[in-house]
Formats: structure tokens, sequence, C-alpha cells
């Protein structure tokens, strides 16, 4: 193990130029101008996959972007890992907001990260911490150090669903057979105090449509005697939340488990500076559900959000009109035990029964994905806590988060397996924002921290 740690000290320049390398791809799922150089980023993942000294490395097509697969099978009787990881990356809209290219990775130093951090898209979401399992499993190949077998796929629509892994999973259950899935693609608390993700928010995402007149009309000889719908679709959003922030969907709470005052207590330990947070944000008070914490409300508790609201005249000056329609996108991050398909149902149903008189809604739901969480009193959660430990120096905290990895509970309903969701990046690092980054100090963390990993897995897997 000191000869793997050696050999990541005397490659960090080499390991940086390679994830460079990797951030100017644009691999944009969500747009198909982009599907080249999607592809290309899957090729690039395969060869790196393959001179790092993976067997069997290839692409598998699926009906969206491939998968990136290769093994290094040493002992059947070794336990095996399946590391997982997303080469694709959101949208860097809005530009105008970058401060450099998206695609253009620079290192800058910040507050949080003095000794500098990458800043791209991808960076920490989720190229730069894919690539920290790359470059792990050459060290460890390099000295020969191998105390588990090693499967790797990495996918490439993530950002837009996952839809083709769940059929990619299904179809190769067989080769893709492991003891626990691995990825790293959530946060620490901060560098001085590393945590582990325990939990996942699941999703449901929906489309509404309100239509009004069948044209767009005066708005002065209509005005205050038809309908506007988007007047309407704001009345009808705001009307989803009552006084206290909960939200109003006949049903929306009813699966919810509340977790117990003791967890709840614990969880608010974990250090946390709220006028920090503010700080950060440029917001003079926070705003959630009544009755819970900042941390609480962003892990623990289901949501509702407007992702993106649009309709009518929004070119330059003043055109009085009465538009013909009005659209959001609307988002549910849920928590355990509650069923996508079921929050989208209610959701569909609520919505378009307070349709008031004089316009037609409609609801068509996106991509959903269920909630997870993990234990920790597992061989899996023990070896990354003593990683996190022997790399940081101190223990991890437990720690729900408050996005979505849809697939982490598909790896569970297909291979029958926990995952370990070993993350390095923080919070604050702009993933899927303008400036995303990702600092010097997560990225070489997280390669010294993951061979630790496989050790410690190993040794406990054998008692
Ligand atoms: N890596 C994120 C999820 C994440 C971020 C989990 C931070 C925990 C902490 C992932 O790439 C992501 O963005 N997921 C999407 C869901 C997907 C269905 C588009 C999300 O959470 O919005
Ligand atoms: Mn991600
Ligand atoms: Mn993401």
């Amino acid at each position: 193990m000191e000869q793997v740690q050696q050999f990541i000290q005397s490659n960090k320049d080499r390991f940086l130029e390679e994830l460079l390398e990797l951030l100017r791809i644009p691999s944009i799922s969500a747009d198909p101008a982009y599907a080249n150089d999607v592809r290309k980023t899957a090729e690039f993942v395969k060869e790196k996959l393959a001179a790092a000294g993976a067997d069997k490395v290839q692409l598998f097509e699926t009906a969206g972007y491939p998968v990136v697969y290769g093994e290094k099978i040493k002992d059947p009787s070794l336990p095996t890992v399946l590391v997982y990881g997303h080469y694709d990356v959101q949208p860097p809209d809005p530009l105008e907001l970058w401060e450099s290219g998206p695609f253009e990775p620079v290192i800058k130093k910040t507050e949080i990260h003095p000794e500098g951090a990458i800043f791209a898209r991808g960076a920490c979401d989720d190229k730069g911490q894919l690539y920290m399992h790359v470059k792990a499993f050459e060290a460890m190949m390099a000295h020969g150090e191998q105390p588990v077998n090693f499967k790797f796929m990495i996918e490439g629509e993530e950002e837009v669903g996952s839809d083709n892994l769940g059929i990619f999973c299904k179809e190769y259950k067989d080769m893709l057979a492991c003891d626990v899935v691995l990825l790293s693609d959530t946060s620490i608390i901060a560098h001085d105090t590393p945590s582990i993700c325990v939990g996942l928010r699941g999703l449901s995402y929906v489309e509404v449509e309100v239509v009004g007149p069948n044209k767009d009309l005066h708005s002065g000889v209509y005005g205050g005697a038809v309908a506007n719908p988007v007047n309407v679709l704001c009345e009808m959003i705001a009307s989803l939340k009552d006084e206290n922030n909960r939200i109003t969907i006949p049903g929306f709470y009813a699966d919810v488990i509340d977790v117990s005052a003791g967890d709840r207590a614990k969880m608010n330990e974990a250090p946390f500076d709220l006028s920090k947070y503010k700080n950060g944000l440029g917001i003079e008070d926070v705003m959630g559900e009544k009755g819970y914490t900042t941390l609480e409300r962003a892990s623990i508790r289901p949501t509702l959000d407007v992702n993106g609201i649009w309709g009518g005249y929004i070119g330059e000056g003043a055109k009085t009109v009465l538009p013909s329609k009005a659209n959001a996108k609307i988002s549910m991050r849920l928590v355990p035990n509650q069923h996508p398909d079921t929050i989208t149902q209610l959701f569909q149903d609520h919505f378009t029964s307070i349709a008031p008189p004089g316009v037609t809604v409609t609801v068509s739901p996106h991509h959903g994905g269920f909630p997870a969480v993990v234990p920790t009193d597992t061989p899996e959660y023990k070896a990354a806590a003593m990683a996190m430990k022997e790399a940081f120096g101190k223990d991890p905290i437990p720690e729900r988060g408050g996005g979505s990895i849809p697939i982490v509970a598909m790896f569970e309903e297909v291979f029958g397996v926990k995952s370990v969701m070993l993350g390095f990046g923080l919070d604050s690092d702009d993933i899927h924002s303008p400036n995303e980054h990702y600092g010097l100090f997560n990225y070489y963390k997280g390669i010294e921290t993951i061979p630790y990993f496989h050790k410690f897995y190993a040794e406990l897997k054998k008692n």
C-alpha cells in the first residue's frame, strides 16, 4: 500500500493533465448536437481504463450512449467491486455567467480551495470523481496490489435519467455480478470533515401546460374577461404549498416514513454554519418546511420546485398581450418509501383538478427515480469509513444527500447489492451551475482513499 500511495504522489501532475484532457470534451448528454463528443468521451475513458490495466475493455452500445466496461478478475474467491461513474455532463448554460469556458478547464484558488480548484463543467460531477477510480486502479495495478476483483461500468446518460443503463444492467446481469457497487458522485461536508453519503432522494419530474384562448390576444381588449394562462399557472403553482411550506397535493406525504427524533438529533450534530450557508448563496434568509432545519429540509424531506417557467412576451420592451398558453417544468424530490410513479400520478390528478374553468391543463411526466438509503452496519460501509479515516485522519460522518442517483436503487433491485457512495465533492462546488469546480485537494484525496477502501473491504469480507 505504501508503494501505491508513493506512485500516486509521484504521478500527480500527469493525473491532473489527463483529467483536464477529459474535461475538454463537451459530453453534454441532453443536447443531441454533442452526440459525437459524448462518444469521444466514452472512447477516452475506454482507452485510459485499458492503459491502467483493465481487461476486456469495451464499449457496449445501448439505445443511447455507450457504457464503458472493463474488468480485472484475479481470483473468483475474492470479493468483486463494481465501480460506477458517469462520463456525461449537464449543459453548461447560462454561458455568460462562466468566468472561463466550461470546456476550457483552468485552475484557480478560492477561499474554500486554497490549493486550487479545476473550473470546468463535469469537473466534480462526475468526470473528476470517476477518473479518481481509474487512477487509483492504475496505481494499484502498477504495484500488483489487487485485494479485490474489479469491474468498471461508466455510463453516459446519468444526467438524462439513465434509462438505458437499467436495461443494460438487466441484460448483462451475470457479467456485472458483484458484491458491492462503489461510486463517487456525492459530496463530503468539508475538507476537514469527511462524510459518507448514506441516502439519496428520489425524483418525480413533470412538465405542465396551461392553455387558454386559441391565440394570443390584446390584453386591453380581452384582459379581465378571459383567463390568462400565465396568471393561472402562477396561481396554481402557488397553491401547491401552504403557509408552512408543506406541499398541498393530497396524499403527497402518505408514504413518507418519518425519521426518528434520535436520528434527527444526530443528523443535526453535523457541522453546519447557517450564516456561512446564507452568505455563500447571497440570501438574507433560508426558506423551507416548518419544523425542520436546513440540513433536514435538504435531505430527509420531500420537495417541490419549479425548474423553469415560460409563456407570453419576454422580448425587449413591453408588448401588451394576453398569452394563449404557459408552461413550467416541476421537480419533486422524494424520500424513502415514496414511489415516483405514485407521486407523479398524485400530482397529475391534483394539478388537473385545480384548473379553473376557461383553461385546459396537461401534465406530461419526464423521468423519475427511486430514493435510496444504505445501512452503516455492513462491511462495505465500514471499509469506506476506515478508508476515509486512514486518508483524512478523522472518522467520517454518515450523511444523507439531497440529490438523486436513480440507478443506486436499481443496482439494489437488479444485483441485490448495496452501494457505497464515497463522494469527495463539496456542496459549494457549483455542480449543474456556472463555474462548476473540483478541488485539487479533493481529487488527490479521492485517489488516495480509494485503494484503502478496496484493501479494507477485502479484509472485512474475509472475516
Ligand atoms: N451527482 C449528482 C447527484 C448528487 C449530487 C447526489 C450531490 C448527491 C449530492 C447526479 O449527477 C445528478 O445530478 N442527478 C440528478 C438526477 C438525474 C435523474 C438527472 C439530480 O439529482 O438532479
Ligand atoms: Mn453525478
Ligand atoms: Mn449531475
